[in-house]
């Protein structure tokens, strides 16, 4: 198959900005009335939860917002007139920034999110074919979107997928269809390819919970070379780089 255009917005970028013009006929928003203006009660309490993180409660739109639109399913107007009440803002505020992050959704959408990494990392390795593919084999679900993405941040298993905040990855274009079938029925998303299950070189980054054959912990751990309690683990002699990082380089003593 060809590979799909990434979608491109009139500015030219891959994420939204701002799109729509000011309507100048508009009435001035006003901050919405809490006594004509109903919100969920947890939704409420994890708003101020947010808020009480701040100096300044404005600091806490965005996950404000990621809240409203767990519970909707986007940041629909209703959903924009929740925050803005508990936030003490106008829904037009808040407007202005959930338009500006494309993981926010101003219109209506699959609320299962699908982001198939296409930056650099995963377009070398197959993530623009990958995203047509896993798009074809979820098919017409408007429970869910498959869309491309710039750089989840975890090149290291390219081409990777996120689905909805569980990143799996390296996907091999024969796990496409098993992937596609887990997205469509709710299930868990290649378990074995899940990067919150990876081994990593910090000992701690990451947790022992799950088996992974192979892998014999106490072994990696009595592997690892740390330096003795109370030695400077930092090198003394400088490299074709440069002097050692933290030490000060004796061409600013001199
Ligand atoms: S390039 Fe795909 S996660 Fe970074």
């Amino acid at each position: 198959m060809s590979l799909p255009d990434v979608k491109r917005f009139s500015h030219g970028s891959r994420v939204p900005g701002w799109d729509d013009a000011v309507d100048l006929t508009k009435d001035p928003q006003e901050i919405p009335d809490p006594a004509t203006t109903p919100v969920p009660a947890d939704l409420r309490a994890e708003i101020e939860h947010h808020i009480a993180k701040y100096p300044d409660r404005r600091s806490a739109a965005i996950p404000a917002l990621a809240a409203a639109q767990r519970l909707h399913g986007w940041c629909s107007p209703e959903a924009f007139r929740q925050v803005a009440c508990v936030m003490r803002l106008t829904p037009a505020y808040l407007v202005a920034v959930a338009s500006f992050y494309d993981m926010l959704d101003t219109r209506p959408v699959g609320h299962k999110r699908v982001y198939v990494c296409t930056n650099i990392s995963c377009s070398l390795r197959g993530g623009r074919k990958l995203l047509g593919d896993l798009q074809e084999a979820v098919g017409e679900n408007v429970e869910v979107q498959v869309r491309g993405f710039e750089c989840l941040g975890a090149c290291d298993i390219a081409p990777m997928v996120s689905v909805d905040g569980v990143f799996v990855g390296p996907v091999d274009e024969g796990e496409v269809q098993e992937l596609a079938d887990q997205i469509n029925s709710g299930a868990d998303p290649l378990p074995a390819k899940q990067l919150i299950k990876r081994p990593s070189a910090d000992p701690n980054a990451n947790t022992r919970e799950w088996d992974r054959p192979g892998t014999d912990f106490e072994q990696v751990e009595s592997e690892i070379e740390r330096p003795a309690p109370g030695s400077d683990p930092l090198p003394t002699e400088p490299s074709s780089f440069g002097p050692p990082m933290g030490r000060p380089d004796p061409e600013d003593e001199a």
